[in-house]
């Protein structure tokens, strides 16, 4: 087949990262026939310096002929002044308003490979496999905001409407059939009315998907059972916050960050993918930073927008073969064990395919 993709390397570790999945995905190309024309464009800090503008009319534009986005990561120390007018997150934030990419799929399991990494006794890792569905387009960082200088009050709002909560219930639903059938809603009910909305809502739609188990769990519950019994999840709904949040925290069930890849959906077969973790300017350009967030992401492009499902699974696979292996990135390392740099672990992984 033949794909348009959009790449926004962004700032930080993004560009070595989105390098490297490029390389894995013409090796895809190559072994099954499929061509993949790529146009790369500005987002982030990045795009700010060079336009003023962290998403430029250019990128729209350019997103809106192609079939899918992969992206790295946006930020960096250079524009994070709080009081900045511009800062590149905006970028990230209006990309997947425009794009309508409502529910952000990021799915958390461990691997046995990497316990020594994640700080939980280890009987309580066995069988952790997730999917946190992540409402991307409404809620707290899309609702209505005043932001004023020096001295004047601010405020943040927790806006949902009933459709909005609807299009992402069904889509955890439709993946929990999918997977073993259970489905967590998080909200704040207790506290907030956007948060009774939000059940009020799922428990409608749920009488659609009578064979799919649902519970509610507030979050602040839900933060604390993500540690004490994390294999009891299988799909989890949350707010655009709340699975910001939850998520960053079921990343440390995977042994790092960097292991995390994301879908950002709507409607359409058209998507948004990148890791879950940020630009880590820390290690920017050392040629260090671990690809597989990034190469997961292209998988789930692979198999959503481009309906590539063998070919997603097979870099799902060389990544797990690479890993299997013993190749582990700085983040990953044990202490006095090999470790491979960004460029080694990448072509692993290309040999595997
Ligand atoms: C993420 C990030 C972003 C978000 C930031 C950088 C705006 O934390 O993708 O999880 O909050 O969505
Ligand atoms: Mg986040």
């Amino acid at each position: 087949m033949k794909a348009n993709i959009m790449l926004l390397p962004g700032d930080g570790i993004g560009p070595e990262i989105l390098t490297a999945a490029v390389q894995v995905l013409d090796k895809v190309a190559s072994k099954y026939g499929h061509e993949f024309a790529y146009n790369e464009q500005l987002i982030g800090g990045i795009a700010i310096d060079k336009t003023g503008n962290p998403l430029p009319e250019e990128t729209l534009r350019a997103g809106e002929q192609s079939d899918a986005i992969l992206l790295a990561s946006v930020g960096g120390p250079k524009w994070s002044d709080p009081s900045a007018p511009v800062r590149p997150e905006q970028g990230l934030l209006k990309i997947r308003g425009h794009f309508g990419l409502f529910a952000n799929l990021r799915p958390v399991k461990t691997y046995p490979a990497l316990a020594q990494h994640v700080p939980l006794r280890p009987d309580l890792l066995e069988g952790v496999d997730m999917l946190i569905v992540r409402e991307l387009t409404g809620g707290l960082y899309f609702g209505e905001r005043k932001e004023q200088g020096d001295g004047a009050d601010s405020y943040d709002t927790m806006y949902y409407s009933v459709p909005e909560v609807e299009r992402v219930a069904h889509v955890a639903f439709k993946a929990a059939q999918k997977r073993r059938g259970k489905l967590t809603s998080v909200d704040k009910a207790n506290v907030l009315a956007s948060m009774r909305l939000w059940r009020r809502t799922v428990v409608k739609v749920a009488e659609d998907y009578a064979d799919v188990e649902l519970d509610h769990v507030l979050v602040d519950a839900c933060a604390m059972y993500l540690m004490t019994r994390p294999a009891s999840f299988d799909v989890i709904v949350a707010e655009n916050m709340f699975g910001d949040i939850l998520s960053d925290e079921a990343s440390v069930l995977a042994g790092s960050l960097g292991m995390l890849p994301s879908a950002s959906l709507g409607s359409g077969t058209f998507g948004l993918y990148e890791p879950v973790h940020g630009s880590a300017p820390d290690i920017a350009g050392k040629g260090i930073a671990n690809p597989i967030g990034q190469f997961l992401s292209a998988a789930m492009m692979l198999r959503h927008s481009l309906n590539l499902e063998t070919e997603a699974s097979a870099v799902e696979a060389a990544v797990d073969a690479v890993l299997d292996d013993g190749a582990r990135t700085a983040d990953i390392a044990v202490k006095g064990g090999a470790t491979v740099g960004t460029a080694e672990f990448t072509q692993a992984v290309i040999a595997k395919l």
